[in-house]
């Protein structure tokens, strides 16, 4: 089922591995964060990557690393080669649609997080077929763009009940799974948002815990205060869960500074930072331990029509940034990662290798995983082969299926 495959002919490899294990494999990429290696090629077993170099050197790799023949090889004819992207924030289980909410604001209406609640009630009337179902063509439908780690959220259900069976069929198509109950305040506890966050704390976020890795809150205007927030998440620490934070994303707020003083291992949207929110995300990451990285989710300013975020900002200050999907019906209902790369450096001022390693090693690093998001000896072999000759194409032809491959754990997944 993980027949060891080798592939060969690659024109250039985004390993995102770091100079001293490219130096061990006699490869030179200094000073380079993407380990960039040209005329490459790369051993696959056992779901993990075995071996990554120099095509040159590939004889004496395999047999080092291997000690046989591989049992494939695979010519991918100098196409440009990068690690399975990370998409660490999406909102896959949910019903309905919100074409018409959009086609409004494209109109001019502005973006409210109260449509959110239109999204409730077609989700809580669906059955749980129709969920996984929906779910499992969209996570289909990211991997056939390279997608090959997703995180998935509920939020949509905002009861107990609901919020059980969004995080339950969440963790059969993924291991990310995000209890997300404090997305908004539902219409039944209008006026009682207090009430609320007592109930996420408690009852719900039992219920939830066993199937979740992560708890998240909406922190914003319309959504919850700071207080709230701060509730929820330690609440959801004190059971176990990862941190994880919304905020920033319709105007300025404590969000990202709650995020950091919690240890959360990311803070998403980003988008009304103050130099105080910048300088904490920076100084997150000087310690030993993992910081704080700031996920941005440019297809949700691309449909709602705010300013991008300030990725230059935030990378000029040396903090961490990942890039995600925010897939959801209300605010952004796209799947693809590279638009997110070809929004992120056209309109965001990063470059393609930052915009790249940002929706690969960064959001890893978002999930806090070491083993996917680059692919360096011992990575899991999600591998993507892209139809164009460098990693450039997936901004300078936006809009275009790039996705020529990709291997999910060292099996071919699509092509
Ligand atoms: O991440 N910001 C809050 N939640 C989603 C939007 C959800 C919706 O509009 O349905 C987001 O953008
Ligand atoms: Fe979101």
């Amino acid at each position: 089922s993980h027949p060891a495959t080798l592939i060969l002919g690659i024109g250039e490899l985004t390993t995102n591995a770091p100079e001293a294990v490219l130096a061990d494999l006699g490869v030179d990429a200094v000073g380079d964060p993407t380990g960039l290696v040209r005329d490459a090629a790369l051993l696959l077993d056992g779901g993990r990557v075995a071996w990554v170099g120099a095509e040159r050197d590939c004889a004496e790799g395999v047999e080092r690393a291997l000690g046989r023949a591989p049992d494939r090889v695979v010519g991918v004819e100098g196409r440009a080669v990068v690690p399975g992207f990370v998409d660490s924030h999406t909102h896959l289980v949910f019903a309905g649609d919100r074409s018409a909410e959009f086609e409004a604001r494209m109109a001019g209406r502005s973006y409210a997080a109260g449509g959110i609640r239109t999204t409730v009630a077609a989700t809580r009337a669906a059955s749980d077929d129709e969920l996984r179902a929906r779910l499992r063509r969209h996570v289909d439908e990211a991997l056939a763009q390279g997608t090959t780690t997703i995180e998935v959220k509920g939020g949509y259900g905002l009861s107990v009940a609901d919020e059980e069976r969004a995080v339950r069929l969440a963790a059969e198509a993924t291991d990310e799974v995000t209890f997300l109950g404090a997305h908004v305040v539902p219409v039944d506890f209008d006026g009682r948002a207090d009430d609320y966050v007592d109930l996420v704390c408690g009852e719900m976020l039992a219920a939830c815990a066993p199937h979740s890795r992560w708890v998240d809150v909406f922190c914003e205007t319309g959504a919850f205060t700071p207080e709230q927030s701060r509730r929820v998440l330690e609440a959801g620490a004190a059971a176990g869960l990862g941190v994880r934070v919304h905020a920033n994303q319709l105007g300025p707020g404590e969000g990202v500074r709650l995020a950091v003083d919690l240890g959360a291992a990311a803070v998403d949207h980003c988008t009304y930072l103050s130099d105080d929110d910048v300088a904490a995300l920076a100084e997150s990451w000087a310690g030993e331990a993992q910081g704080t990285v700031a996920t941005l989710l440019p297809g949700v300013e691309f449909s709602t029509r705010h300013p991008y975020p300030d990725a230059r900002r935030l990378l000029d200050a040396g903090a961490v940034v990942a890039l995600a999907s925010d897939c959801n019906p209300g605010s952004s209902y796209t799947s693809s990662m590279p638009l997110m790369v070809a929004l992120a450096v056209r309109e965001m001022s990063m470059t393609v290798a930052e915009a790249v390693w940002a929706a690969t090693a960064g959001g890893a690093l978002a999930l806090r995983r070491d083993d996917v998001g680059h692919l360096a000896p011992g990575a899991r072999a999600d591998v993507v082969v892209l139809g164009a000759p460098s990693r450039a194409h997936l901004a300078y032809r936006p809009g275009v299926p790039l996705v020529h491959a990709v291997w999910k754990d060292g099996v071919a997944a699509h092509s």
